[in-house]
Protein backbone atom coordinates (compact mmCIF):
# COMPACT_ATOMS: atom_id res chain seq x y z
CA UNK A 1 0.00 0.00 0.00
CA UNK A 2 1.23 3.48 -0.40
CA UNK A 3 -0.10 6.77 1.08
CA UNK A 4 0.60 9.91 -0.29
CA UNK A 5 1.72 12.54 2.48
CA UNK A 6 0.97 16.81 2.48
CA UNK A 7 4.93 17.33 4.26
CA UNK A 8 6.35 20.60 5.50
CA UNK A 9 9.39 19.13 6.92
CA UNK A 10 8.22 20.51 10.11
CA UNK A 11 7.98 18.31 13.75
CA UNK A 12 4.29 17.44 12.56
CA UNK A 13 4.48 16.07 9.54
CA UNK A 14 7.59 14.77 9.80
CA UNK A 15 5.98 12.63 12.88
CA UNK A 16 3.30 11.61 10.72
CA UNK A 17 5.64 9.57 8.54
CA UNK A 18 6.61 6.65 11.14
CA UNK A 19 3.15 6.81 12.37
CA UNK A 20 1.74 5.66 9.51
CA UNK A 21 3.70 3.17 8.79
CA UNK A 22 3.32 1.38 11.97
CA UNK A 23 -0.42 2.00 10.91
CA UNK A 24 -1.13 1.04 7.84
CA UNK A 25 2.45 -0.97 7.11
CA UNK A 26 2.15 1.35 3.68
CA UNK A 27 4.76 3.11 1.93
CA UNK A 28 5.19 6.55 2.39
CA UNK A 29 5.68 9.14 -0.44
CA UNK A 30 6.53 12.84 0.90
CA UNK A 31 4.99 15.67 -1.66
CA UNK A 32 6.11 19.07 -0.27
CA UNK A 33 4.64 21.84 -1.94
CA UNK A 34 6.83 25.22 -2.43
CA UNK A 35 3.68 28.37 -2.60
CA UNK A 36 6.69 31.08 -2.29
CA UNK A 37 6.62 30.08 1.82
CA UNK A 38 10.20 30.78 1.35
CA UNK A 39 11.88 28.69 3.53
CA UNK A 40 14.89 26.10 1.84
CA UNK A 41 13.10 23.32 0.40
CA UNK A 42 16.22 20.95 -0.10
CA UNK A 43 16.97 19.97 3.30
CA UNK A 44 12.84 19.11 3.35
CA UNK A 45 14.25 15.90 1.02
CA UNK A 46 16.83 14.65 3.61
CA UNK A 47 14.60 15.40 6.58
CA UNK A 48 11.55 13.48 4.76
CA UNK A 49 13.69 10.54 3.78
CA UNK A 50 15.54 10.11 7.68
CA UNK A 51 12.03 10.35 8.62
CA UNK A 52 11.13 6.99 6.60
CA UNK A 53 10.00 8.24 3.29
CA UNK A 54 10.46 6.04 0.61
CA UNK A 55 10.19 9.00 -1.89
CA UNK A 56 10.13 12.81 -1.87
CA UNK A 57 8.30 14.70 -4.37
CA UNK A 58 9.28 19.10 -4.29
CA UNK A 59 6.78 21.12 -6.49
CA UNK A 60 6.84 24.13 -6.94
CA UNK A 61 3.81 25.56 -7.21
CA UNK A 62 4.29 29.20 -6.54
CA UNK A 63 4.08 30.67 -10.39
CA UNK A 64 0.72 28.40 -10.74
CA UNK A 65 -0.83 29.23 -7.26
CA UNK A 66 -0.56 33.35 -8.11
CA UNK A 67 -1.82 32.86 -11.36
CA UNK A 68 -4.32 30.62 -10.96
CA UNK A 69 -5.72 30.59 -7.34
CA UNK A 70 -5.12 34.82 -6.04
CA UNK A 71 -5.42 36.07 -9.28
CA UNK A 72 -8.98 34.97 -9.90
CA UNK A 73 -10.02 35.68 -6.50
CA UNK A 74 -8.66 39.49 -6.08
CA UNK A 75 -10.50 40.04 -9.76
CA UNK A 76 -13.65 38.67 -7.74
CA UNK A 77 -12.63 40.93 -4.90
CA UNK A 78 -12.86 38.53 -2.31
CA UNK A 79 -12.44 39.38 1.14
CA UNK A 80 -14.06 36.86 3.80
CA UNK A 81 -15.70 38.48 6.47
CA UNK A 82 -14.29 42.04 5.26
CA UNK A 83 -10.74 41.18 6.34
CA UNK A 84 -9.08 38.11 5.54
CA UNK A 85 -7.86 37.76 2.27
CA UNK A 86 -7.84 34.12 2.36
CA UNK A 87 -4.68 32.97 2.23
CA UNK A 88 -4.46 29.59 3.16
CA UNK A 89 -7.23 28.95 2.10
CA UNK A 90 -7.23 28.94 -1.53
CA UNK A 91 -3.30 27.39 -0.89
CA UNK A 92 -5.14 24.49 0.15
CA UNK A 93 -6.71 23.38 -2.67
CA UNK A 94 -3.79 23.64 -5.12
CA UNK A 95 -1.43 21.61 -2.75
CA UNK A 96 -4.74 19.28 -2.51
CA UNK A 97 -4.39 18.84 -6.17
CA UNK A 98 -0.45 18.29 -6.16
CA UNK A 99 -1.24 15.21 -3.53
CA UNK A 100 -3.57 14.25 -6.38
CA UNK A 101 -1.74 14.38 -9.43
CA UNK A 102 1.52 12.17 -7.23
CA UNK A 103 -1.38 9.84 -5.90
CA UNK A 104 -2.55 9.11 -9.31
CA UNK A 105 0.73 8.86 -10.79
CA UNK A 106 2.29 6.73 -8.05
CA UNK A 107 -0.84 4.46 -7.89
CA UNK A 108 -1.16 5.13 -4.56
CA UNK A 109 -4.26 4.59 -2.46
CA UNK A 110 -4.60 7.39 -0.06
CA UNK A 111 -3.45 11.30 0.89
CA UNK A 112 -2.60 11.94 3.76
CA UNK A 113 -2.63 15.68 5.61
CA UNK A 114 -1.27 17.20 8.98
CA UNK A 115 -4.47 19.41 9.24
CA UNK A 116 -5.86 18.86 13.24
CA UNK A 117 -9.54 18.32 13.41
CA UNK A 118 -10.40 21.54 14.95
CA UNK A 119 -10.02 23.88 11.74
CA UNK A 120 -10.85 24.65 8.39
CA UNK A 121 -7.91 23.24 6.67
CA UNK A 122 -9.12 19.31 6.56
CA UNK A 123 -12.14 20.64 4.96
CA UNK A 124 -10.19 22.28 2.29
CA UNK A 125 -7.85 19.40 1.65
CA UNK A 126 -10.42 16.67 1.69
CA UNK A 127 -12.92 18.34 -0.13
CA UNK A 128 -10.56 19.12 -2.83
CA UNK A 129 -9.95 15.19 -3.17
CA UNK A 130 -13.46 14.47 -3.50
CA UNK A 131 -13.63 16.62 -6.24
CA UNK A 132 -10.63 15.28 -8.40
CA UNK A 133 -10.25 11.70 -7.05
CA UNK A 134 -12.99 10.36 -4.87
CA UNK A 135 -11.98 6.88 -5.05
CA UNK A 136 -8.72 7.92 -2.82
CA UNK A 137 -8.53 7.25 0.73
CA UNK A 138 -7.83 9.91 2.74
CA UNK A 139 -5.85 9.63 6.52
CA UNK A 140 -5.88 12.39 8.80
CA UNK A 141 -3.76 11.78 12.30
CA UNK A 142 -4.52 14.19 14.06
CA UNK A 143 -8.70 13.10 14.23
CA UNK A 144 -6.90 9.26 15.01
CA UNK A 145 -4.09 9.69 17.31
CA UNK A 146 -3.19 10.55 20.64
CA UNK A 147 -0.79 13.35 20.19
CA UNK A 148 -2.26 16.09 21.42
CA UNK A 149 0.24 18.83 22.04
CA UNK A 150 3.84 19.47 20.84
CA UNK A 151 6.08 17.74 23.90
CA UNK A 152 3.51 14.58 22.36
CA UNK A 153 4.94 15.22 19.10
CA UNK A 154 8.65 15.39 20.41
CA UNK A 155 8.08 12.13 22.73
CA UNK A 156 7.27 10.38 19.75
CA UNK A 157 9.69 11.69 17.70
CA UNK A 158 12.13 10.89 19.58
CA UNK A 159 10.86 7.48 20.11
CA UNK A 160 11.28 7.05 16.79
CA UNK A 161 14.62 8.34 15.46
CA UNK A 162 12.86 11.07 14.22
CA UNK A 163 15.34 14.67 14.03
CA UNK A 164 13.73 16.75 16.53
CA UNK A 165 14.25 21.02 16.05
CA UNK A 166 16.60 22.19 18.48
CA UNK A 167 15.29 25.57 17.97
CA UNK A 168 12.62 26.93 19.81
CA UNK A 169 9.27 27.13 18.14
CA UNK A 170 7.62 30.01 17.99
CA UNK A 171 4.45 29.94 20.11
CA UNK A 172 2.15 30.69 17.29
CA UNK A 173 -0.07 28.31 14.66
CA UNK A 174 1.80 30.35 11.47
CA UNK A 175 1.07 29.35 7.51
CA UNK A 176 3.14 31.13 4.88
CA UNK A 177 3.25 31.53 1.24
CA UNK A 178 3.93 33.73 -1.13
CA UNK A 179 0.45 35.79 -0.80
CA UNK A 180 0.42 35.85 2.85
CA UNK A 181 1.62 34.65 6.90
CA UNK A 182 -1.10 33.70 9.13
CA UNK A 183 -0.89 33.62 12.84
CA UNK A 184 -3.14 31.79 15.35
CA UNK A 185 -2.81 30.43 19.48
CA UNK A 186 -1.10 31.17 22.19
CA UNK A 187 -2.02 34.97 23.56
CA UNK A 188 -3.68 35.84 20.28
CA UNK A 189 -6.33 33.19 21.33
CA UNK A 190 -7.52 35.55 23.79
CA UNK A 191 -9.52 38.55 21.58
CA UNK A 192 -8.54 41.08 23.99
CA UNK A 193 -5.21 41.09 23.55
CA UNK A 194 -3.28 43.30 21.09
CA UNK A 195 -0.62 41.38 18.97
CA UNK A 196 2.56 41.25 20.50
CA UNK A 197 5.27 43.68 18.45
CA UNK A 198 7.33 40.51 17.48
CA UNK A 199 4.49 38.73 16.17
CA UNK A 200 4.78 39.65 12.75
CA UNK A 201 7.58 38.17 10.55
CA UNK A 202 7.35 40.20 7.70
CA UNK A 203 5.72 43.77 7.72
CA UNK A 204 7.35 46.78 9.36
CA UNK A 205 5.07 47.52 12.27
CA UNK A 206 3.84 51.00 10.79
CA UNK A 207 4.54 52.82 14.10
CA UNK A 208 8.54 52.46 13.00
CA UNK A 209 7.76 52.47 9.11
CA UNK A 210 9.75 55.39 7.13
CA UNK A 211 8.24 58.83 7.75
CA UNK A 212 8.12 59.58 4.19
CA UNK A 213 5.42 58.68 2.07
CA UNK A 214 6.42 55.93 -0.61
CA UNK A 215 4.16 56.60 -4.39
CA UNK A 216 3.56 53.38 -6.39
CA UNK A 217 2.17 52.35 -9.76
CA UNK A 218 0.36 49.48 -10.55
CA UNK A 219 -0.56 48.49 -13.85
CA UNK A 220 -3.84 46.08 -14.92
CA UNK A 221 -5.10 44.44 -18.06
CA UNK A 222 -8.10 43.23 -18.30
CA UNK A 223 -8.00 42.88 -13.66
CA UNK A 224 -5.14 41.59 -14.21
CA UNK A 225 -1.76 43.08 -12.44
CA UNK A 226 1.07 43.23 -15.12
CA UNK A 227 3.23 45.74 -13.78
CA UNK A 228 5.36 48.15 -11.01
CA UNK A 229 6.15 51.67 -11.56
CA UNK A 230 5.79 51.08 -14.99
CA UNK A 231 7.69 48.02 -15.29
CA UNK A 232 6.19 44.89 -16.79
CA UNK A 233 6.86 41.84 -14.16
CA UNK A 234 5.33 38.57 -14.23
CA UNK A 235 2.80 37.28 -11.56
CA UNK A 236 5.24 36.07 -9.10
CA UNK A 237 8.04 39.28 -9.47
CA UNK A 238 5.24 41.25 -9.13
CA UNK A 239 3.87 40.20 -6.14
CA UNK A 240 7.21 39.87 -4.39
CA UNK A 241 7.92 43.05 -5.46
CA UNK A 242 4.92 44.81 -3.76
CA UNK A 243 5.49 42.31 -0.96
CA UNK A 244 8.98 44.32 -0.24
CA UNK A 245 7.68 47.71 -1.09
CA UNK A 246 4.44 47.10 1.24
CA UNK A 247 5.59 45.81 4.12
CA UNK A 248 8.46 48.39 4.61
CA UNK A 249 5.97 50.49 4.88
CA UNK A 250 3.31 48.73 7.55
CA UNK A 251 0.97 47.72 5.02
CA UNK A 252 -1.52 44.69 5.24
CA UNK A 253 -1.85 43.83 8.61
CA UNK A 254 -5.10 42.34 9.32
CA UNK A 255 -6.22 41.14 12.70
CA UNK A 256 -9.65 39.49 12.51
CA UNK A 257 -11.83 37.09 14.95
CA UNK A 258 -13.09 34.70 12.20
CA UNK A 259 -15.72 32.10 11.65
CA UNK A 260 -14.55 28.71 11.34
CA UNK A 261 -16.08 26.83 8.73
CA UNK A 262 -16.48 24.04 11.76
CA UNK A 263 -18.47 26.31 13.78
CA UNK A 264 -16.20 27.79 16.36
CA UNK A 265 -14.63 31.30 15.67
CA UNK A 266 -11.03 31.95 15.79
CA UNK A 267 -8.82 34.29 16.05
CA UNK A 268 -6.38 35.01 13.61
CA UNK A 269 -3.34 37.71 12.93
CA UNK A 270 -2.39 38.26 9.10
CA UNK A 271 0.24 40.05 7.26
CA UNK A 272 -0.41 40.77 3.72
CA UNK A 273 1.58 43.54 2.40
CA UNK A 274 1.39 43.46 -1.09
CA UNK A 275 -1.68 41.62 -1.57
CA UNK A 276 -3.45 44.86 0.58
CA UNK A 277 -2.33 47.15 -2.43
CA UNK A 278 -3.47 44.89 -4.81
CA UNK A 279 -6.86 44.48 -3.96
CA UNK A 280 -6.89 48.29 -2.91
CA UNK A 281 -5.57 48.93 -6.31
CA UNK A 282 -7.66 46.61 -8.05
CA UNK A 283 -11.27 48.15 -6.82
CA UNK A 284 -9.76 51.97 -7.90
CA UNK A 285 -9.36 50.99 -11.16
CA UNK A 286 -13.11 49.09 -10.68
CA UNK A 287 -14.44 52.34 -9.64
CA UNK A 288 -13.60 54.11 -13.01
CA UNK A 289 -14.34 51.61 -14.93
CA UNK A 290 -17.48 49.66 -13.94
CA UNK A 291 -21.00 50.67 -14.63
CA UNK A 292 -22.87 50.88 -11.19
CA UNK A 293 -25.34 48.04 -11.78
CA UNK A 294 -22.22 45.37 -12.34
CA UNK A 295 -20.32 47.03 -9.55
CA UNK A 296 -23.28 46.74 -7.20
CA UNK A 297 -23.85 43.08 -8.83
CA UNK A 298 -19.89 42.38 -8.65
CA UNK A 299 -20.04 43.10 -4.71
CA UNK A 300 -22.46 40.75 -4.01
CA UNK A 301 -20.78 37.68 -5.83
CA UNK A 302 -17.32 38.82 -4.01
CA UNK A 303 -18.81 37.65 -0.53
CA UNK A 304 -20.23 34.37 -2.02
CA UNK A 305 -16.66 34.19 -3.82
CA UNK A 306 -15.07 34.22 -0.60
CA UNK A 307 -17.19 31.98 1.52
CA UNK A 308 -16.86 29.14 -1.55
CA UNK A 309 -12.95 30.16 -0.88
CA UNK A 310 -13.00 30.06 2.56
CA UNK A 311 -14.89 26.78 2.90
CA UNK A 312 -12.82 24.61 0.71
CA UNK A 313 -15.05 24.58 -2.73
CA UNK A 314 -12.78 26.11 -4.90
CA UNK A 315 -13.06 23.14 -7.42
CA UNK A 316 -16.92 23.53 -7.26
CA UNK A 317 -19.30 24.46 -10.04
CA UNK A 318 -20.45 27.65 -8.46
CA UNK A 319 -16.68 28.69 -8.28
CA UNK A 320 -16.12 28.13 -11.72
CA UNK A 321 -19.43 29.63 -13.04
CA UNK A 322 -18.63 32.92 -10.97
CA UNK A 323 -15.02 33.22 -12.13
CA UNK A 324 -16.95 33.34 -16.01
CA UNK A 325 -18.87 36.46 -14.74
CA UNK A 326 -15.79 37.86 -12.93
CA UNK A 327 -13.89 37.62 -16.49
CA UNK A 328 -16.58 39.43 -18.32
CA UNK A 329 -16.42 42.31 -15.86
CA UNK A 330 -13.45 42.95 -16.19
CA UNK A 331 -12.64 43.28 -19.86
CA UNK A 332 -11.89 47.13 -19.02
CA UNK A 333 -10.25 46.91 -15.87
CA UNK A 334 -7.59 47.91 -17.59
CA UNK A 335 -5.03 50.94 -16.15
CA UNK A 336 -2.89 52.27 -14.03
CA UNK A 337 -3.82 53.13 -10.41
CA UNK A 338 -1.28 55.47 -7.92
CA UNK A 339 -0.95 54.70 -4.59
CA UNK A 340 0.53 56.83 -1.46
CA UNK A 341 1.88 53.82 1.45
CA UNK A 342 1.82 55.82 4.61
CA UNK A 343 2.41 53.82 7.91
CA UNK A 344 -0.11 51.22 7.32
CA UNK A 345 -1.83 53.29 5.26
CA UNK A 346 -3.00 52.98 1.67
CA UNK A 347 -4.14 56.30 0.03
CA UNK A 348 -5.26 56.45 -3.60
CA UNK A 349 -3.33 59.10 -5.61
CA UNK A 350 -4.80 58.85 -8.77
CA UNK A 351 -5.92 56.44 -11.40
CA UNK A 352 -6.25 56.53 -14.92
CA UNK A 353 -7.31 53.68 -17.50
CA UNK A 354 -8.91 54.06 -21.55
CA UNK A 355 -12.06 52.66 -20.41
CA UNK A 356 -12.81 55.44 -17.72
CA UNK A 357 -16.91 55.94 -17.92
CA UNK A 358 -15.77 59.16 -15.45
CA UNK A 359 -16.46 61.75 -17.98
CA UNK A 360 -16.10 65.32 -16.67
CA UNK A 361 -17.99 66.89 -19.25
CA UNK A 362 -21.19 65.19 -17.97
CA UNK A 363 -20.74 65.71 -13.84
CA UNK A 364 -18.57 69.33 -14.11
CA UNK A 365 -20.45 71.69 -12.08
CA UNK A 366 -19.67 73.96 -15.16
CA UNK A 367 -21.78 73.70 -18.04
CA UNK A 368 -22.63 70.29 -19.45
CA UNK A 369 -26.29 71.17 -21.55
CA UNK A 370 -24.87 69.57 -24.80
CA UNK A 371 -24.49 65.99 -22.84
CA UNK A 372 -27.12 66.09 -19.71
CA UNK A 373 -30.20 68.15 -19.46
CA UNK A 374 -31.06 69.34 -15.91
CA UNK A 375 -35.19 69.36 -16.58
CA UNK A 376 -34.68 65.38 -17.51
CA UNK A 377 -34.29 64.73 -13.90
CA UNK A 378 -37.55 66.25 -12.82
CA UNK A 379 -39.44 63.44 -14.81
CA UNK A 380 -37.02 60.61 -13.30
CA UNK A 381 -37.45 61.12 -10.43
CA UNK A 382 -41.59 61.53 -10.34
CA UNK A 383 -41.50 58.01 -11.60
CA UNK A 384 -38.37 57.03 -9.40
CA UNK A 385 -40.60 57.91 -6.46
CA UNK A 386 -43.69 57.14 -7.77
CA UNK A 387 -43.90 53.82 -5.34
CA UNK A 388 -43.25 56.13 -1.95
CA UNK A 389 -45.49 58.63 -2.79
CA UNK A 390 -48.35 56.23 -3.83
CA UNK A 391 -47.97 54.31 -0.16
CA UNK A 392 -48.04 57.84 1.54
CA UNK A 393 -51.14 58.45 -0.11
CA UNK A 394 -52.17 54.79 1.05
CA UNK A 395 -51.38 55.97 4.81
CA UNK A 396 -53.04 59.49 4.73
CA UNK A 397 -56.27 57.47 3.38
CA UNK A 398 -56.22 54.39 6.00
CA UNK A 399 -55.62 56.84 9.01
CA UNK A 400 -58.76 58.83 8.23
CA UNK A 401 -60.88 55.32 8.58
N1 LIG B 1 -7.73 30.82 9.79
C1 LIG B 1 -7.15 30.85 8.49
C2 LIG B 1 -7.95 30.02 7.52
O1 LIG B 1 -8.77 29.29 7.93
C3 LIG B 1 -5.69 30.42 8.53
C4 LIG B 1 -5.46 28.98 8.84
C5 LIG B 1 -3.99 28.71 8.98
N2 LIG B 1 -3.68 27.31 8.96
C6 LIG B 1 -2.64 26.76 9.60
N3 LIG B 1 -2.48 25.47 9.46
N4 LIG B 1 -1.83 27.45 10.35
O2 LIG B 1 -7.78 30.12 6.33
C1 LIG C 1 -5.58 23.38 11.66
O1 LIG C 1 -6.51 23.17 12.45
O2 LIG C 1 -4.92 22.47 11.14
C2 LIG C 1 -5.19 24.81 11.37
C3 LIG C 1 -6.29 25.78 11.48
C4 LIG C 1 -7.37 25.61 10.47
O3 LIG C 1 -7.32 24.69 9.67
O4 LIG C 1 -8.34 26.43 10.47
Amino acid sequence: KKVVLAYSGGLDTSVIIPWLKENYQCEVIAMCADVGQGDELAPVREKAIKSGASKVYIEDLTAEFVESYVWPTLKAGAVYEGKYLLGTSFARPIIAKALVDIALKEGADAICHGATGKGNDQVRFELTVKALAPQLKIIAPWRLWDIRSREDAIDYAEQHGIPVPVSKARPYSMDRNIWHLSHEGADLENPANEPAADVYLITTPPEQAPDKPLYIEVGFEKGTPVSVDGVKLNAVALLTKLNELGAANGIGIADIVENRLVGMKSRGVYENPGGAILYFAHRELEYLTLDRATMHYKEQIAIKYAELVYDGMWFAPLREALDAFVDSTQQTVTGTVRLKLYKGNIMSAGATSPYSLYNEKIVTFGDSEQLYNHGDAEGFINLFGLPLKVRAMMKAEAKKT
